[in-house]
């Protein structure tokens, strides 16, 4: 009887350092567990890179215009993402800045990058993607859904088919449906480009968050990308790139984990390649927002997102016309 009263006071802190355990070890388990609210300060990409090609995609082309680019070794091919019912966007790039195959001798190629049909055509009188590519023959597509969180797989289709159809392209850029590209400055300002195999700009995203809010379509999950920052990297309205530069990024692709937003995942690339993202000098080249129609902006500027079809044909009309207009 006289023992018990020893025997507890022996058990007690026993207890409480049992409890501590537990509740350490859960607390350590549960941070381990979730990852969902640790941001990663320090940028390191290699998260993403495995050294086996596992992420190559392995999604068949059909439709490929294989012959397309064959014995013409174009100085320029430009790669519209497309979705299969923007046939009105791409009818307007047809007819304007796509629409001629050549600026001062050096040979365009426009050409658009769509994937699989979500839903079946039931209005007969339009147009189907096949028709279009018979009458055009200007689409590229594989049998992945087109999806917006699939429009990763449709820039790597856009640089599979380069290096295994178009390898010999000076100049590569990726655009939209909804962008206005002055074509000739374009070419031109890649005529002044010095030759660097390193050569990749457009419209400059430097220290740019990774978004997590509500807006869906922005916003990405800390599970696929769990870094604060993203890598500087250029806006997917449109980036210009070195030929050769477009095949280093493609080889890295097989190596590197697809994330949903295509322009972060090749600056993602860039970054393992240690390859800078040039920023223009002339900040008047590369819109990310629509700029109303004007003259002399539009004489002067490369690239210009956001514009409906009816507002590519209309300023593209309105540029062409204009030329008897001084600008400073
Ligand atoms: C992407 O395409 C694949 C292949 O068609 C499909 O299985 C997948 O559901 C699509 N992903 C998204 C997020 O739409
Ligand atoms: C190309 O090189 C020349 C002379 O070295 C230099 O003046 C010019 O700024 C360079 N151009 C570009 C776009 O880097
Ligand atoms: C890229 O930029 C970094 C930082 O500005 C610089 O140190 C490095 O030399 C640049 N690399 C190349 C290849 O130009």
């Amino acid at each position: 009887m006289t023992l018990l009263p020893v025997g507890a006071t022996y058990r007690r802190p026993l207890k409480w350092v049992f409890v501590f355990l537990l509740v350490f070890s859960m607390v350590t388990i549960l941070y381990i567990t979730s990852p969902s609210n640790t941001v990663l300060e320090k940028v390191n990409l290699m998260y993403f890179y495995e050294y086996e090609p596992v992420y190559k995609q392995n999604y068949l082309f059909t439709l490929r215009e294989r012959w397309k680019c064959r014995d013409i070794h174009p100085f320029l091919v430009i790669l519209v993402s497309s979705r299969p019912k923007e046939v009105k966007a791409r009818q307007a790039i047809r007819i304007t800045w796509g629409s001629r195959s050549s600026w001062w001798g050096h040979r365009v190629l426009t050409l658009f990058l769509l994937g699989q049909d979500t839903q079946r055509g039931d209005n007969a009188a339009e147009l189907s993607v096949e028709d279009e590519s018979i009458l055009y023959g200007d689409i590229i597509r594989q049998d992945f859904l087109d999806t917006y969180d699939n429009l990763t797989l449709k820039t790597i289709m856009g640089f599979q088919w380069v290096s295994e159809f178009c390898p010999s392209t000076r100049f590569l850029m990726k655009t939209d449906s909804d962008v206005f590209i002055n074509t000739p400055n374009l070419v031109k300002f890649l005529l002044q480009q010095n030759s660097s195999e390193n050569l990749f700009t457009g419209y400059p995203l430097i220290n740019n968050f990774a978004y997590r809010g509500s807006h869906k379509t922005r916003s990405i999950s800390y599970q696929e990308y769990p870094f604060r920052l993203y890598p500087p990297y250029c806006g997917g309205m449109g980036y210009v790139l070195d030929g050769k530069l477009a095949l280093r990024i493609y080889e890295l692709m097989s190596h590197v984990k697809p994330v949903k937003f295509e322009d972060v995942y090749v600056g993602i690339c860039l970054n393992i390649l240690k390859v800078n993202v040039s920023v223009p000098e002339d900040a008047e080249q590369f819109f990310l927002y629509k700029v109303n129609f004007d003259v002399c902006k539009y004489r002067h500027l490369i690239a210009v997102h956001g514009l409906a079809p009816s507002e590519l044909i209309q300023f593209w009309q309105d540029l062409s016309s204009s030329s008897s207009v001084t600008c400073l």
